[in-house]
C-alpha cells in the first residue's frame, strides 16, 4: 500500500507528485502507451495533427509534451514544433528523439506573449494542477488568431460502449500495466482519473470560460478521446 500511494499522484494533483509519477512512468511511456490503446495513440495523434493543420515555418508549442512523441507526429507538417513539460524524466526518455525540448510548466510558461502559431496538448491538460490556469497560459503564448487543440481522455458516447470501457479501466488496464509499465500505479492514476475528468460539452464551456473562442469537439473512437479545437480572438 505505501508504495502505491508513492509511485501515483493523488487525484487532487499535487504538481510535484505529478511531475513524480511520470519521472517512473517515463521509461516505458510509449510503449505502454501502444499497448494499452490497442495502438489507437497513433490514429490519436494522426487525428491531432491533422487538426491543427500546421503549415511550414509555423511554430508551435506541445505542451505536456513528455518524451517528445507526441512532438515528433506534429512536426511531420513541417512546423517548428517546440516539446514542453516539467517532467526531467519523460523529457530524457525523449531526448534521442530530434525534436527541441524544454523543461516548462503549463502554469506558468517561460514564453512571451504571443509567440506561437498555435498550441497543443495531448492526454496533459487532465493531470496539470489548475486546467483553467493552463488554458490562460496557452492564450497568453499564443499568437492572434492562434489555434488550440486538446487531445485527451474524454466520455465515450454509446452507454453499452460506456460501460465496458469502463470495466477495461477499472479492471484490465491495470493489469495490462503491471505487465508492460515502469511504474504501474501510475496507471491505476489513469484510470481514475478519466471517469473525473469533465465530459467533450463541459470541457468546450471550460475552455471557453477562459477567453477561447469558436470551441468545438470532435470524437474519436467513439468518444474515448475527443479533440477540442478553438481560437484565439485576433
Ligand atoms: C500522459 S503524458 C502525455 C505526454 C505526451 N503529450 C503524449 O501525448 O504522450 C502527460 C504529461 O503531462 C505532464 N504534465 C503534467 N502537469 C504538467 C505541468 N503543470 N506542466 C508541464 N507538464 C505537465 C507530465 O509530466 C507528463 O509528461
Amino acid at each position: 500500500m505505501a508504495k502505491t500511494q508513492s509511485n501515483r499522484a493523488s487525484l487532487d494533483k499535487q504538481p510535484r507528485e505529478v511531475a513524480a509519477m511520470f519521472d517512473g512512468v517515463a521509461r516505458r511511456y510509449d510503449v505502454t502507451n501502444t499497448v494499452i490503446s490497442a495502438g489507437q495513440d497513433r490514429y490519436w495523434r494522426w487525428a491531432t495533427r491533422k487538426a491543427l493543420a500546421l503549415r511550414p515555418g509555423e511554430r508551435l508549442l506541445d505542451l505536456a509534451a513528455g518524451t517528445g512523441v507526441s512532438t515528433l507526429e506534429l512536426r511531420k507538417s513541417g512546423a517548428w514544433c517546440l516539446a514542453a513539460d516539467f517532467s526531467k524524466g519523460m523529457l530524457a526518455a525523449g531526448r534521442f528523439r530530434d525534436v527541441p525540448m524544454v523543461a516548462a510548466d503549463a502554469m506558468a510558461l517561460p514564453f512571451a506573449d504571443n509567440s506561437f502559431d498555435a498550441v497543443t496538448i495531448s492526454f496533459g491538460l487532465r493531470n496539470v494542477a489548475d486546467t483553467d490556469l493552463a488554458l490562460r497560459e496557452m492564450l497568453r503564448v499564443a499568437k492572434p488568431g492562434g489555434r488550440l487543440v486538446v487531445c485527451e481522455f474524454s466520455t465515450p458516447v454509446i452507454p453499452v460502449f460506456r460501460t465496458l470501457y469502463l470495466e477495461y479501466l477499472m479492471k484490465a488496464l491495470p493489469k495490462v500495466a503491471r505487465v508492460v509499465s515502469s511504474n504501474p500505479d501510475a496507471y491505476v492514476y489513469l484510470a481514475e482519473s478519466i471517469p473525473d475528468w469533465p465530459n467533450q460539452r463541459r470541457l468546450a464551456m471550460r475552455i471557453a470560460a477562459n477567453g477561447w473562442a469558436s470551441v468545438k469537439w470532435r470524437n474519436l473512437t467513439g468518444g474515448v478521446v475527443a479533440l477540442h479545437r478553438a481560437y484565439k480572438l485576433g
